[in-house]
């Protein structure tokens, strides 16, 4: 008899649906993994008029479109000055698709891959899925992965280390010297880096840098997508940029699993990162002050929150039985160890939610942990 495939049966589907599930429908929603605003017209228009003009009837390269690449090249050239050959990256079908190519095309059964914990629920399910050992490792107390903590991880066994800044579900954002640090890891000891930069252009304190920026070998992978950056989580359009050889390895894996991105995704995307990048700083600047509503009604409940300093979640730590009794109000927060062991004793808050629920959230918030008290 046909039985399941171990890989597949260690995966379990994520502790965040869950939650989504139990709630009822006038609840809060502070569960939310993706922006509330729009995605931005011109995009979307690069969609329609590439529908209407017949472009996108037909697979395309695999790779993706040659525009699209070259636009994606071009944005690493603008905010990084970094020359990437538009060879050199795949489209895919939004971010997740990308960790999904890096893993399958860079661990064997049995290798380990080191990230964050708490940490994006992906990684430890990918790694399985990839044949591969989830290494999580724990966070500094200001959530930041510390570069040290990845090197003493690092065994013979190692296949990838994972990056992920600013970060779900911590909104913590790594300092440029990390990011040296994770580059010189990689480099050292030949072990790849997969830095996860899907939240790259949400950032309110300091600036986001890559690893690849830093990287004197050609160990460093970066995936981003237009999900967060234009709101486009529907639309499923991301990337994978690297070297060449690992190109070349994770193209087999697309092309037999997904052949192309979704062509009119391609065209919207090109649009998104060729026009105007307004739409992009004023949802950056609306999360920056839903960001400072939300840490000052946590610090006035009284709850110990480290200072997020990117994308659009916080994470304070909370006393026993909190979850539970601000989901029984109606509000949807997500417990911390959905995100990894390490993550219980935290919820995670998206703030992705305009900012008069937020405020209502927030007084709700203040009684359920006056009554955990
Ligand atoms: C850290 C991180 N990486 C990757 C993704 C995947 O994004 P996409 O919607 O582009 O697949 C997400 C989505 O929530 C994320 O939070």
């Amino acid at each position: 008899m046909t039985d399941f495939a171990e890989r597949v049966e260690q995966v379990s589907i994520s502790g965040i649906r869950e939650v989504f599930e139990a709630a009822s429908e006038d609840a809060i929603n502070l569960g939310i993994g993706q922006p509330d605003f729009p995605t931005p017209e011109h995009a979307r228009r690069g969609a329609i008029e590439a529908i209407e003009n017949g472009h996108t009837d037909a697979y395309t390269s695999n790779k993706g479109t040659r525009s699209l690449r070259e636009a994606i090249a071009a944005a690493y050239d603008r905010e990084y000055d970094l020359e990437i050959d538009p060879e050199n990256a795949i489209a895919t079908s939004g971010g997740s698709e990308a960790l999904h190519l890096v893993l399958e095309a860079h661990v064997d059964p049995g290798q380990e891959v080191i990230f964050p914990d708490p940490g994006f629920v992906s990684y430890d399910a990918l790694t399985r899925i990839a044949g591969g050992t989830p290494k999580p490792v724990s966070l500094r107390e200001d959530l930041t992965l510390d570069p040290a903590t990845v090197e003493e991880a690092i065994t013979d066994e190692t296949a990838v280390f994972v990056v992920n800044s600013p970060a779900n579900p911590t909104g913590a954002v790594q300092s440029e010297d990390d990011m040296r640090e994770f580059a010189r890891i990689a480099d050292e000891h030949g072990v790849l880096c997969l830095s996860d930069e899907v939240y790259e252009h949400i950032v309110f304190d300091g600036v986001h840098r890559s690893p690849l920026e830093f990287a004197e070998t050609d160990n460093v992978v970066v995936v981003s997508a237009c999900s967060k950056t234009y709101s486009m989580t529907g639309w499923r359009l991301g990337w994978v940029v690297g070297p060449n050889r690992r190109i070349e390895r994770m193209l087999r894996v697309h092309q037999y699993a997904q052949a192309c991105a979704s062509a009119p995704a391609q065209f919207a995307a090109e649009a998104a990162l060729t026009g105007p990048q307004e739409p992009v700083a004023e949802m950056v600047e609306a999360f920056e002050r839903r960001r400072d509503v939300v840490l000052d009604g946590l610090e006035d409940a009284g709850l110990e929150v480290p200072t997020p300093q990117g994308a659009f979640y916080v994470m304070p730590k909370v006393p026993d039985g909190w979850c539970d009794e601000v989901l029984d109000r109606d509000v949807i927060v997500v417990p911390g160890g959905a995100f990894g062991a390490n993550g219980e004793g935290y919820a995670r808050l998206s703030y992705a939610t305009g900012t008069e629920e937020l405020k209502d959230a927030l007084e709700i918030i203040d009684e359920a942990t006056a009554a955990v008290r």
